[in-house]
Formats: C-alpha cells, sequence, structure tokens
C-alpha cells in the first residue's frame, strides 16, 4: 500500500484503479478521528472510479500533525493532489471530511470535479462534552461519542472497531479536529458551490441529523439528497453496499451530464 511525502509528511492511502481507464478520480477523506478504513471495503473499491482514500496527517498510518482549521485541512488535500499529479476530482467527505471538501470547493474550485458530502453539515457546532472531553477523559469521551456515532443496529464488533481505531489517534488530534469542526460554518456560502454534488444521511444520524443534509441539498444548487434507512452518522462503515450504489448512480449520471 503507498505513502507519498507531502511536504515533510509521510502520507498512507490506498489506491484502487476503477474498472475504466477514463474512470473520474475520486478522494475519500475521512472525519474527526478517522481514517481511511472508516470507508467501507464497497466504497474504497467502487469500479465506476479510480479512489484514493488517504489518512489525513496524524492520523491512521500517516505521520504529521492534525491541522487546527477546515481551511488548512483543505489546502493541504490540495498539496496531497498536487503530490499525486491529480488536477482534479471528485472530493468525497464525511462528517469532518466533508466539512474539508466544501471548503475544497470554495478555495480550490478548480480541483473539485464534484463533491460527495456524507454525515455533515454546512455548519459543524459540537457538543462541549465531546470538545472538553477529549482533552480530560479521553478514553470515556470516545466511548461517548461512539455511542452516539452508530444507529442501534450497528453490528457490535463494528462499533468495538472503529472505537479501538479512535483511541489509537493521538487526544489532541482529535481534539484539534474537533474544534475545527465547531468553528466551522459555511452556512451562508453554499449558493457559491457549483459542481455536481450529492448528499448522503443516515435516517438515524445523531451528530449530523438529517435536518443538517436538507439544509446543504437546499442551498447546493442542483444537489441530490440520498437518506439511508436505519443508519446512523456512520453510514459508511454502517451501511457501505448502499452508499457505494448511491455514489455509482451519482456518477453515472454526472457523466451524461
Ligand atoms: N444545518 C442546518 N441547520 C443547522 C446546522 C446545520 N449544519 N447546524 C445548526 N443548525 C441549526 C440547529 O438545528 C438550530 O436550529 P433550531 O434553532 O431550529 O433548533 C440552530 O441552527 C442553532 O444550532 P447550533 O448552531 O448547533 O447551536 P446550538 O447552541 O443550538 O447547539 C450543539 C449546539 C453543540 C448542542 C448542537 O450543535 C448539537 O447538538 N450538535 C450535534 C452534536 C455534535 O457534537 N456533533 C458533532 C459534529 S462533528
Amino acid at each position: 500500500m503507498p505513502y507519498i511525502m507531502v511536504g515533510e509528511e509521510r502520507i498512507f492511502y490506498t489506491y484502487h484503479r476503477g474498472a475504466d481507464p477514463q474512470s473520474p478520480a475520486m478522494l475519500l477523506v475521512h472525519g474527526a478521528g478517522g481514517n481511511h478504513q472508516y470507508w467501507g471495503f464497497a466504497i474504497r473499491h467502487l469500479k465506476e472510479a479510480a479512489v484514493y482514500a488517504l489518512d489525513l496527517p496524524g492520523h491512521g498510518r500517516s505521520n504529521g500533525s492534525g491541522r487546527a482549521n477546515i481551511a488548512d485541512y483543505a489546502d493541504f488535500l490540495a498539496r496531497f493532489m498536487d503530490a499525486l499529479g491529480l488536477v482534479k476530482a471528485i472530493v468525497a467527505g464525511h462528517s469532518m471530511g466533508g466539512a474539508i471538501a466544501m471548503t475544497m470547493a470554495l478555495r480550490h474550485p478548480d480541483r473539485v470535479a464534484g463533491l460527495v458530502l456524507v454525515g455533515t453539515g454546512a455548519r459543524l457546532r459540537v457538543l462541549p462534552a465531546i470538545l472538553e472531553g477529549t482533552l480530560h477523559d479521553f478514553e470515556r469521551t470516545i466511548a461517548m461519542i461512539c455511542e452516539y456515532a452508530y444507529s442501534p443496529n450497528a453490528p457490535e464488533e463494528l462499533v468495538h472497531q472503529g472505537q479501538r481505531q479512535m483511541l489509537r489517534v493521538a487526544p489532541q488530534v482529535i481534539h484539534g479536529d474537533f474544534a475545527a469542526c465547531n468553528a466551522f460554518d459555511v452556512m451562508e456560502r453554499l449558493g457559491e458551490i457549483h459542481c455536481p454534488t450529492l448528499i448522503i444521511c443516515g435516517s438515524e444520524d445523531k451528530l449530523t441529523p438529517p435536518k443538517y443534509a436538507a439544509f446543504l441539498a437546499e442551498h447546493i444548487a442542483g444537489a441530490e439528497l440520498t437518506l439511508i434507512e436505519g443508519a446512523g452518522h456512520m453510514v459508511m462503515m454502517e451501511k457501505p453496499d448502499l452508499v457505494a450504489s448511491a455514489i455509482a448512480s451519482a456518477l453515472a449520471r454526472w457523466r451524461k451530464r
């Protein structure tokens, strides 16, 4: 599995070629405290796209430091694309990753061929118990985040796996991610996004509820919304096949435009 240097940071990513050499490139950007594995197998191996799933700096197998704000993560992503030689890509982001994707579309519009916004919102205020707890009571707070993040239908092993992976991330990095989310607000700027956009949300999402997804769909011109019944905030882990087929159908529609 490949690593690439982005400045001084050694960044891990997986690459899946896609069935057709003309397949569009798609970047998968995980959320706060996450890594590439939070994107279920079917999404990382979509046959309709060349898929790059990275671990952001300070997360998963990438070294380097987490960023203090979403704009810095978006600028990092543009440099990651430079390092890969990717001029333009569809940017798919979950939760904080969705905030990074929207910020890419606002700061680097010429690099973004489309957006897939999964379990996210135009403003991501964070519960004070999460913000404070990631610094002062790490293990208990991660357990609490996971209680909110998965629907009651999610298999216990899936929840435990996600929890174990979050516990391996440095508390300062996770705290920095949530602080970056808390300061994120593009409610007034969605009209400036002009690329094809798919929004996906679990019907049981408690951290970024369907109301947030509906707001995105109303304010991003031409955006399409898919609600996945019975899934929580971690919809792309809980229902990877449904998320993958929603993305594949959107890519097929976008190709005909
Ligand atoms: N899209 C649409 N509406 C949004 C929104 C979004 N992204 N973010 C907030 N709003 C709405 C809220 O629903 C609320 O509407 P209401 O007045 O009709 O109830 C209003 O805007 C103000 O909400 P908010 O800015 O979030 O402030 P708050 O002081 O009411 O609540 C929290 C703060 C932290 C309690 C709340 O944001 C929350 O429960 N967040 C979800 C939990 C969390 O921590 N998620 C992590 C995200 S990474």
